[in-house]
């Protein structure tokens, strides 16, 4: 029986464990857990969702701040389109962020950055861009795009020295998005160097739409090999999405897989950025206190534990503040929501805004506790205190575990 060990990903001169820790917004994969992946010769991610609040919490800057103060005298209105990033401090913010990170590298791994483009900032193109290319003078050896078809990605790249230099990769969640996005840079003459195939049992937003359990990550595995095949095209592929074991890896890796991509078993990491009183919630998570909802202003479906904060919480919008979800137009799912609920229940103190969620707000106040299908399996990573709470893992240990573990045996850590 073989072990994640027994394989390695190559991605151009780098030989690497096929370990890949996935991107979580915001700062749930810190750099130092990202950093941990790479010292033990695998890839990390960081994430560029919402980096000036990342920023300010880390480095001591006070981007939220002054860009609230330009903005404050439209708290009260209905009507976002005003809000603007500033695209010079966005830069700052994003070089900040990657160049602290990557300054504090060792070992061979990698460090990616996570790029989601549906963060739309009224700007969808101009802030993408700023955000791709920053992160790319940073210095920061890759960009995994995500959540979103990302069609116009490349072009946005094309002309920074390092687009052929540093390792692109894009998620996708069907064969036919992947097509559409290979037609789409035909043009740019460089193929991603790495596809990540992420199915409908991960964290995060899914790719999919409600009639998510229709599909099985596997089955879309095997039709996009047997594509690039046809095509004869050599792109490592990385499933991603409910791969909760080494020896769940393994197997993909026997059949083809070139490493996988893992989030949910090092969201209760020492190393995580989620608060620990949240992670003993993930830890205690049955099966049936999680669910797939439409909450997201995103219009992607969203997993989540259903005792998040978030959920039903009317609070006001705060674009002035982040503004990371409004689109071209300056509108969001949840503002339409939470003045639709404010002109129904005139005068009341507080109102319950249930259908939509004011992500930017809930996703950087760590109220939103999204997590894989198999998060009510993480207690049987670890072992229990006699306070009835979960010991914390390290990084390190459940990285080792996925590396060198068998079948479906899981390491515990020493008691
Ligand atoms: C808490 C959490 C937050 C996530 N946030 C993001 C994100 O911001 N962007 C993204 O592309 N994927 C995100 N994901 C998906 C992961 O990067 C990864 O592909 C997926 O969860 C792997 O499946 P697994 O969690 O079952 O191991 C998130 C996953 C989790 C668990």
């Amino acid at each position: 029986m073989k072990c994640v060990d027994d394989f390695r990903l190559r991605l151009g001169k780098h030989e690497l464990v096929p370990i890949v820790i996935g991107g979580m917004g915001v700062d749930i994969s810190t750099a130092d857990l990202a950093l941990e992946a790479a010292r033990l010769g695998g890839v990390g991610h960081i994430s560029d969702a919402m980096v000036p609040t990342v920023s300010d919490r880390r480095y001591n800057t006070k981007y939220v701040k002054d860009k609230l103060k330009l903005y404050k005298y439209n708290v009260a209105n209905t009507d976002k389109s005003d809000i603007q990033f500033d695209l010079a401090l966005l830069a700052e913010a994003t070089e900040a962020h990657v160049r602290n990170t990557m300054e504090r590298k060792r070992g061979d791994g990698l460090i990616l950055i996570n790029c989601m483009e549906k963060l739309t900032m009224n700007a969808p193109k101009e802030t993408l861009r700023v955000r791709l290319r920053s992160a790319l003078d940073a210095g920061i050896d890759g960009i995994t795009l995500a959540a979103g078809l990302h069609l116009g990605s490349f072009a946005l790249m094309e002309d920074h020295p390092r687009f052929r230099d540093a390792k692109l990769g894009i998620i996708v969640s069907s064969l036919r998005a992947l097509q559409l996005f290979i037609k789409k840079i035909a043009r740019t003459n460089r193929l991603p160097d790495y596809i990540v195939i992420e199915g409908p049992l991960a964290g995060g937003h899914l790719g999919f739409g409600m009639d998510w359990a229709k599909y099985d990550l596997a089955t879309i595995v095997a039709e996009i090999q047997a594509w690039l095949r046809t095509e004869k095209l050599d792109i490592p592929l990385i499933p991603a999405g409910g791969i909760f074991t080494g020896g769940d890896a393994a197997l993909f890796l026997e059949h083809g897989a070139a490493a996988v991509q893992v989030a949910t078993r090092f969201t209760v990491a020492k190393e995580c950025g989620l608060p620990d009183d949240i992670k003993q919630e993930y830890f205690k998570a049955n099966e049936d206190d999680i669910e797939v909802n439409g909450i997201s202003p995103t219009g992607y479906p969203m997993r989540m534990l259903k005792n998040s904060p978030a959920i039903g919480d009317g609070i006001r919008p705060n674009c002035e503040a982040y503004g990371y979800l409004l689109d071209a137009n300056g509108h969001c799912q949840y503002i339409d929501a939470y003045n639709r609920e404010v002109a129904a229940h005139p005068g009341a103190k507080k109102i319950r805004v249930w259908d939509k969620t004011c992500l930017c707000t809930q996703m950087r106040n760590f109220d939103l506790w999204t997590c894989g299908h198999y998060t009510y399996r993480l207690k049987d990573t670890t072992r229990a205190e006699a306070d009835g709470s979960y010991q914390l893992l390290t990084a390190a240990h459940i990285f080792n575990d996925y590396r060198y573990s068998k079948g479906d045996a899981i390491a515990l850590p020493q008691g």
